[in-house]
């Protein structure tokens, strides 16, 4: 990704980059939609990333080409927010400057192999490799928590996604070989071991309807959590509600919300529970969570997809320990947890084999299968 994000700086500005970041995308092992709900995830980086390459233009101007995009767009950031990956650069801008980065005008070429819409955090990977090498070209160290802020608030407030901190935050702080059991509500950080054989699944399956249905499911919370308060004022987000008080939601919710609720609140105890698990190597048990997860999400938080539900369904036919739904759903990527990272060859076979043969008679065409394992997190390229 790098020799490509140079090369196609080269060709269209007709020099050379002064600066350099990339950022990875990510899974999210458990803990979906939980992030804005003031609850745990328990993301982890993959190999793939976003590299931005950047270098010094006029004041105002950000000229902006990328890899899978057509051609150059030269934009102002004091202007009004443009469509597409230029809105995330003005974004970042904006944003840098609050941050009290000094920051002029840029040239911008980015290559990635993060796949866009699969749920797997293309978008975080963008603005985090952006913010990162912009700061660099201003002379700027930024720490971990400003970088973050400075990438979801450029898609929160600039872009118009209402996204939590999840992907902004593993993109920036994850570490190679390990998981992050990250408290949304604190910002307190957890580094798990992520010992394991995982297969990603991508189903292909894009489906259009995702940002509103993601900005539905964050209204609904929100309505939720503000019934709920009736009773319980001390109560200050849903994921704070004790799992052993499900029945009071039943009883103060009516349908959806009692079961996005229900969702959040019993992700949030698998997610804690999960990290435990995983700490200690009892990956059995973590996965049967994973498979109870991917139930949660498809049924009471109705995130899932026909194409997500049969890869569960025969992932754990084919004797895989856990299987899930991974991001925000409604299309993209399932996680198989195949089971320890060693000897797991024959098994892992047989679960790939199952997988593309019913997904192929189903779909008429083959999902794309890799195994993963935990990268690290953004950091400065070299421009040469
Ligand atoms: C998207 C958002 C995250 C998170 C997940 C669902 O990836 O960007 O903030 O809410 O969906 O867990």
């Amino acid at each position: 990704m790098r020799a490509q994000a140079i090369d196609l700086f080269r060709a269209t500005f007709g020099s050379d980059p002064t600066h350099a970041a990339s950022a990875p995308g990510r899974v999210n092992l458990i803990g979906e939609h939980i992030d804005y709900n003031g609850g745990p995830v328990m993301p982890f980086a993959i190999a793939a990333r976003t590299v931005a390459m950047v270098a010094p233009a006029s004041n105002g101007w950000l000229e902006l080409v990328s890899a899978q995009g057509n051609g150059l767009a030269r934009v102002r950031w004091d202007g009004a927010v443009p469509p597409g990956w230029a809105g995330f650069a003005v974004g970042v801008a904006r944003e840098l400057l609050r941050a009290g980065v000094a920051f002029d005008g840029a040239r911008v070429a980015v290559a990635s192999d993060v796949p866009i819409g699969a749920g797997l955090s293309s978008s975080a990977a963008l603005s985090v490799a952006l913010a990162r090498a912009l700061a660099l070209q201003a002379g700027a160290e930024l720490d971990a928590a400003t970088l973050i802020g400075v990438a979801h608030r450029a898609e929160v407030d600039h872009v118009g996604v209402r996204c939590g901190i999840m992907d902004q935050s593993i993109a920036v702080r994850a570490r190679a070989d390990h998981a992050m059991l990250l408290e949304c509500a604190t910002g307190a950080v957890r580094f798990v071991p992520l010992r394991a054989r995982l297969l990603l699944v991508d189903t292909g399956a894009r489906h259009e309807l995702a940002s509103s249905a993601y900005n539905t499911r964050r209204a609904e919370c929100d309505a939720a959590l503000a019934t709920l308060r009736e009773a319980r004022a001390e109560i200050g987000a849903l994921a704070e509600w004790p799992v052993e008080s499900l029945r009071t939601i039943t009883r103060l919710l009516p349908q959806p919300l009692r079961a996005r609720a229900k969702h959040v609140v019993t992700e949030t105890a698998r997610t804690r529970q999960g990290a435990d698990l995983l700490s200690k190597g009892r990956l059995r048990e973590l996965g049967r969570l994973l498979f109870a997860s991917h139930e949660s999400c498809r049924r009471d938080y109705a995130c899932s997809a026909p194409e997500l539900d049969l890869i569960v369904r025969v992932a754990q036919r084919a004797g895989a320990w856990g299987a899930r739904m991974t991001g925000a759903g409604w299309g993209g990527n399932v996680l198989v947890l195949v089971g320890p990272p060693t000897g797991m060859a024959r098994r892992e076979a047989v679960v790939r084999r199952r997988i593309a043969s019913a997904f192929g008679r189903r779909y008429g065409r083959e999902p794309a299968i890799t195994l993963v394992a935990a990268g690290g997190g953004a950091r400065p390229e070299r421009v040469a």
